[in-house]
């Protein structure tokens, strides 16, 4: 028994923020930062919060879907910027969206987390546990910005993006993942510190901090390699697949992973010029445009792909 993506939903803050906004109030320009990244814009939360963009995506996808709420009986959400410690945002979501026979907890994977969150559904699935499940990657990454830092804050943007899986006995799905704690440090944002009455850290609020071009070396290694790895398990050769939906860090790192496995880059779509990097909810919210263009039809073979802080990697290929 395999997983089939049934229906997609995305929803992105309205406050559009461009590259020449933020020249506004820092030393960059559109030219430095769309010449690196590709990212022209970004949207970033003000009245949304974490939780808001993932019910918006959810039930967006619940309707592309034909789904009710109650009929789900799974929830994985993949964020690293819930508003909550505790409860998760996949509880909070099946409040919003009254899915009650759902079980729902949230998942860490960084920008990895769709994939993640996606294979981790198929296991359930695949066991016979659940039918229905809803998988969610939502961020607020504005939130564990620092600002004064320009190196990164002009990555980043929020938003959510949502899938509807069913079990499906005719549905094809294969998966790869991957983690190298090793080298965490890389891209890295530090939890609170420990305050209580017998210690104090004396520390301030971290905000995430990356070494930018060992991120750049590992993505453009590994990707490639999770993308062939996956392709194998399934039989499949490149120039079967529809299109390559890559996590949207930087539109330089999908054109060299699309020139190590030689595939042509019109096979690769691309929103970071209008996101940013949104981190887990890069890959659903790219995945509901494709769809909601009539990009994907029945049957198409699509391959994922998300990578990120951990580190962690993931591809999957999978038959729409
Ligand atoms: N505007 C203008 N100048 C800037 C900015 C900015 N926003 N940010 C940095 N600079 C300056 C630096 O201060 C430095 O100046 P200096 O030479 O006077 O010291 C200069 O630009 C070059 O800085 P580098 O960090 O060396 O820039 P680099 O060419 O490596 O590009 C970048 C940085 C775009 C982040 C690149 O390393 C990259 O693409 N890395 C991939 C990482 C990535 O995409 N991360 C996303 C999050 S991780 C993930 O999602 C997987």
């Amino acid at each position: 028994m395999n997983i089939r993506i049934c229906g997609t939903g995305s929803a992105i803050p309205s406050k559009r923020v461009t590259n020449d906004d933020l020249s506004k109030i820092m030393d960059t320009s559109d030219e430095w930062i769309s010449t690196r990244t590709g990212i022209r814009a970004r949207h970033l939360a003000e009245t949304e919060t974490t939780t808001s963009l993932a019910v918006t995506a959810s039930q967006r996808a619940l309707e592309n879907a034909g789904v009710q709420a109650e009929e789900i009986d799974l929830i994985i959400a993949a964020t690293a910027t819930s508003d909550y410690v505790v409860p998760t945002l996949s509880c909070e979501v099946q409040r919003e969206l009254g899915a009650s026979h759902a079980v729902a907890f949230d998942l860490g994977a960084a920008c990895s987390g769709f994939l993640f969150a996606l294979s981790t559904a198929q296991a359930y699935i695949a066991s016979g546990m659940y039918k229905n499940a809803l998988v969610i990657g939502a961020e607020v990454l504005s939130k564990l910005m620092d600002w004064s830092d320009r190196s990164t804050c002009v990555l980043f943007g929020d938003g959510a993006g949502a899938v509807v899986v069913k079990a499906d006995e005719n549905a094809a799905f294969e998966s790869v993942q991957g983690s190298d704690g090793a080298k965490g440090m890389v891209l890295a944002c530090k939890n609170r510190p420990v305050v209580n009455p017998y210690h104090d850290d004396q520390e301030a609020y971290s905000h995430l901090s990356m070494d930018g071009q060992e991120v750049f070396r590992f993505a453009v290694r590994t990707v490639p390699v999770a993308i062939r790895q996956v392709l194998d398990k399934a039989g499949i050769a490149e120039d079967e697949v529809k299109y390559f939906v890559l996590h949207q860090a930087n539109l330089r790192i999908i054109e060299a992973v699309a020139k190590r496995l030689g595939v042509p880059m019109e096979k690769f779509p691309t929103n970071m010029q209008e996101c940013g990097n949104v981190s887990a909810a890069s890959v659903p919210i790219l995945l509901d445009e494709i769809n909601r263009k009539g990009m994907i039809q029945r049957g198409d073979r699509l391959v994922l792909a998300g990578f990120g802080a951990g580190l962690t990697w993931g591809a999957a290929v999978l038959n729409w």
